[in-house]
């Protein structure tokens, strides 16, 4: 995640910048830092910690000036500590940048960087982008946004970026993946990454684009692509209030959450997927060899993420696994030992009843691995080791981005056990990876607008049924569990999901024509036998809505009602799969009029038994 803030204008550039920080902080607070313009150089002031400690700094002494840049760290590379913290300067002060994201070749770039004489402080690979950009300042003969735009067409990566240079009273920005937007003022000009953090100042705001790069001055802006192209952009005027801005102008954080999905994949995946070698870069401790059998505890809609990784790390590299929900587990007297490797799985890394498991397993002897996404949460701090998945905050109470997030995870968990156990051919292998890497592209696909409305408008038809039945199959089982659940916690219409072939020892019971019965089924070596479960369905008059693969005619014939979903590789397929679902509750939810962010008796984070 991480928060951008840029200015230049007539104000005072320190509190602009601290005041728009502190509506990004929700993006991460392991550091934040200042970068401010003076006449003779550019002042930087960074702290660990939350924002509040960099105010304290500041309120002593502050940085005089009209132009400057600010950031709000979410720790990627390096640890959350002063160093680490952004602006990065170079080392005569004269050049500053802030960087969101992460740069993937930065090591082979630090070691020409290194060879050629550049010293570096920190272990960010943002540090990298400084240096880079102040060797071809050098050989531009001082041009900043020639020197950026040489400098981007090295890197490999996401980047959100924004420089500064003490000669020149301009700030130069692009962005690829990581969010930018551009705020238009008279005779000052701002910078974010989200539109809250410029609201107080200007409504008439432009999103930049991926590839889009472009230079700052105090009367106006230019807008190119990476290749120094000029582009055209339009200037929109935001007419949303402070709340609905918080919600990225959707009707809830729900909402926004599940439109966030593409990005949030590719927070997780970034970096730790290398298409040329097929290896898969987890930055985890842990040595494959060490243990002889997998146990996963989470609850909820992480629970149904840990019975998608068990399908997948069995099937690809061959290690018995068990799945369980953390209330169970701990009291269940579990049979742990130092060849166990325990993965808990949870999205504020609080839940007790997980927290309590994985204190549990390593009493036994365990060793701990935790998927998890909130940074310095209780579990971290006891877990041997931390995948996190970067979905960035998630606010609304049903969890939507962080189980894709932690699909995703698992996925490429999966992926390095087999490559380590030699358990998946070099092809199959490279065909998955690749398979995951189209992920961001296919769930983004998922959310296309006729796709949505054609939800909307299911959702809507079905919205007064009294009960739901979910079904699915092999990889895709989980998903109709979690399809139920997302139904059940935010419309309260009772849903039971199943594994399809399930149902006909008992939920076919439920089946007469007022029961809607959502089936994935897409597609899968499974398809023929999902599309006979679907059969039964149909033969007691039971309503079928059915997912079906893009393309799939000839199943259609089967459904009341059919909803179309990308095309994906099988073992990624719970990912795309479960964002049609995702939005059905929500439209469904909406239909009754619920409150989606924040349904009855729930909470987001639960801290007690
Ligand atoms: C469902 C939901 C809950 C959580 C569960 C675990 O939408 O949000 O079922 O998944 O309470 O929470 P975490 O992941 O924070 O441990």
């Amino acid at each position: 995640m991480c928060g951008i803030v840029g200015y230049i204008g007539m104000r005072d550039a320190q509190d602009v910048l601290l005041s728009g920080l502190a509506k990004l902080e929700y993006r991460g607070y392991d550091s934040a830092g200042v970068a401010v313009r003076g006449v003779e150089q550019i002042e930087v002031r960074k702290k660990a910690g939350k924002l509040a400690n960099l105010q304290g700094e500041l309120s002593g002494a502050p940085l005089p000036g009209t132009l400057g840049i600010g950031h709000t760290r979410w720790a990627t590379h390096g640890l959350p500590n002063d160093t680490n913290a952004h602006p990065h300067a170079t080392e005569d002060g004269r050049l500053v940048i802030i960087h969101n994201g992460i740069i993937e070749n930065y090591l082979s770039l630090k070691a020409g960087l290194r060879e050629r004489g550049h010293v570096f402080r920190s272990e960010t690979d943002s540090e990298v982008l400084a240096h880079l950009i102040e060797e071809k300042y050098d050989l531009t003969g001082g041009d900043l946004y020639e020197s950026v735009r040489l400098a981007l067409g090295e890197v490999r990566g996401a980047y959100g970026i924004v420089v500064t240079h003490v000669d020149h009273r301009e700030i130069v920005a692009a962005r690829t993946v990581s969010p930018l937007v551009m705020g238009v003022g008279e005779g000052e000009m701002f910078l974010a990454s989200d539109v809250p953090a410029l609201l107080p100042y200007t409504r008439r705001m432009v999103f930049l684009h991926d590839g889009d790069m472009v230079v700052l001055h105090d009367d106006g802006f230019r807008v190119t692509d990476l290749q120094g192209n000029t582009l055209t952009r339009s200037i929109d005027t935001i007419e949303w209030d402070a709340e609905a801005a918080e919600k990225g102008g959707y009707d809830s954080y729900m909402l926004k959450e599940i439109y966030e999905q593409p990005q949030a994949l590719t927070n997780t995946l970034i970096g730790r997927l290398h298409d040329e070698t097929g290896e898969v870069n987890l930055d985890i401790n842990l040595d494959p060899a060490s243990f002889k059998r997998i146990s996963i505890i989470a609850c909820g809609t992480a629970y149904y993420a840990g019975l998608v990784g068990e399908y997948l790390i069995e099937q690809l590299a061959r290690i018995p696994v068990e799945v369980d929900v953390a209330s169970e587990y701990r009291y269940r007297d579990p049979i742990v030992s130092p060849e166990t490797l325990a993965i808990v799985i949870s999205q504020s890394g609080e839940t007790i009843d997980t927290l309590e498991a994985l204190r549990e397993a390593k009493k036994g002897g365990a060793r701990t691995l935790g998927v998890i996404n909130a940074k310095g949460s209780s579990m971290t701090r006891e877990l041997d080791d931390t995948l996190y998945i970067h979905a960035g905050p998630e606010i609304g109470v049903a969890s939507t981005k962080a189980y894709t997030s932690m699909v995703g995870a698992m996925l490429m968990l999966a992926l390095w056990l087999a490559r380590a156990r030699g358990t998946l051919s070099e092809e199959a292998g490279k065909e998955l990876l690749h398979a995951t890497r189209e992920l961001p592209r296919l769930v983004e696909e998922a959310l296309s607008e006729e796709r949505v409305s054609r939800i909307r408008e299911v959702a809507e038809r079905y919205a007064h049924a009294r009960d739901y039945l979910f079904l699915g199959r092999g990889v895709n089982a989980p998903t109709a569990f979690e399809g139920a659940l997302k139904l059940k916690e935010i419309s309260y219409i009772h849903a039971e999901g199943y594994a399809a072939g399930e149902m006909k020892h008992g939920p076919i019971a439920l089946i007469d024509a007022n029961l809607p019965v959502v089936v994935v089924g897409t597609e899968s070596r499974l398809l023929e036998k999902t599309i006979s479960n679907v059969q039964e369905v149909r033969a007691r008059a039971g309503r079928v809505i059915l997912l079906l693969s893009d393309g799939d005619t000839e199943n259609a014939q089967h459904a009341d009602d059919v909803l179309y979903v990308p095309r994906s590789h099988e073992m990624v397929s719970p990912i795309v799969n479960v964002v049609t679902l995702q939005l059905l509750s929500y439209f469904t939810a909406t239909h009754l009029g619920k409150d989606v962010d924040k349904p009855r008796n729930l909470a987001k984070s639960v801290t007690v038994e």
